[in-house]
């Protein structure tokens, strides 16, 4: 097992994913061992620490605000529970009067179905997210599901084969977010009839450079709807073979969620990930939360008007 300075690293896959013991959230660290810990996420793109117990929603803010900018939501959905910090996102299934959401509420289900799709949080956005800081507050019995899947994007990428590499190397990808929501829930009125190309769209590079580790990324996600310069459909197509590839089960990692306290860190620069479902789901309440930081790498606001960046969605 890899020792840290300040930590233990244990490794949770062949070639990604850590998680880091002997480190204590409940007050702030150095910055020493912060820049080991962010030395840890760049070079595993994912870190998990159990029992992270940050005190409250403040301290989740204040560390996350190590990695960079923490992004503010715009607007607050009305039919989420009013948390009071615009940096805390909420992740939880509960309504805006803290039930338990089920398959009648269809704004929040349709996009529990886009969550459970591959993705990097804000790909669709003009300014890409970095960090994603995820804490489960109160989780559903064990047993119940609701675990979170990452794919190791780098790996994935080294794996290609030499023409595949070649072919991709130099393109963009064209980001939705309403791709996505139509592709999860193809019946829901909620998106019908409405055209991806009339809607904002986001231009990312499909093979970026991880800036920290020099490693390419297959930044390929289910917001990503055509490739620039190409026909739709053969866009699609390549889309579609690029994300079955990325997401094969070698490539992924499902990480269990177990402690109300538990942190999951991601780097979506590096990595994908999505929601999985569970029979908690429509039962048992499952409170996440969290934060966002945003990309400001040279990738980060990919081939878009940084200005277009002002008006972006929150993070999904
Ligand atoms: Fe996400």
């Amino acid at each position: 097992m890899p020792i840290a300075s300040h930590f233990t690293v244990k490794p949770l896959h062949k070639t990604f994913a850590c998680e880091v013991e002997g480190l204590d959230l409940s007050k702030p660290i150095s910055d020493e061992v912060f820049e080991e810990l962010r030395d840890t996420l760049h070079k595993y793109g994912v870190v998990v620490i159990r029992n992270a117990n940050f005190p409250d929603d403040k301290a989740h803010i204040d560390f996350s605000a190590r990695f960079g900018e923490v992004e503010k939501s715009k607007y607050r959905n009305p039919h989420m529970r009013p948390l009071p910090y615009p940096e805390i996102f909420d992740i939880s299934n509960l309504d805006e009067n803290g039930n338990v959401v089920t398959k009648s509420n269809e704004k929040r289900i349709t996009a529990i179905r886009g969550n459970a799709l591959w993705h990097a949080d804000g790909s669709f956005n003009p300014r890409r997210t970095y960090v994603s800081c995820l804490r489960a507050v109160e989780l559903p019995p064990p047993g119940n599901g609701g675990h979170t899947e990452y794919a190791d994007a780098r790996q994935a990428y080294d794996d290609l084969p030499e023409d595949m590499k070649n072919k991709i190397k130099d393109l963009v990808a064209v980001h939705s977010f309403l791709h996505n929501r139509q592709t999860a829930n193809p019946d829901s009125a909620l998106f019908k009839g409405k055209n991806v190309l009339d809607e904002p769209l986001a231009r990312h590079k499909l093979v970026p450079i991880h800036e920290p580790t020099g490693r390419p990324v297959l930044y390929v996600t289910s917001y990503a709807h055509h490739i620039e310069g190409m026909p739709i459909e053969e866009g699609k197509a390549l889309i579609k073979e690029l994300l079955e590839y990325a997401s094969q089960p070698k490539y992924v990692f499902e990480h269990h969620w177990a402690n109300n306290g538990d942190v999951a860190i991601w780097d979506n620069t590096a990595v994908l990930h999505r929601a999985t479902s569970g029979i908690y789901e429509g039962k048992y309440k499952r409170d996440m939360r969290r934060t966002c930081v945003m990309d400001s790498g040279k990738d980060a606001f990919g081939l878009n008007n940084p200005e277009d960046a002002i008006n972006q969605r929150n993070s999904s």
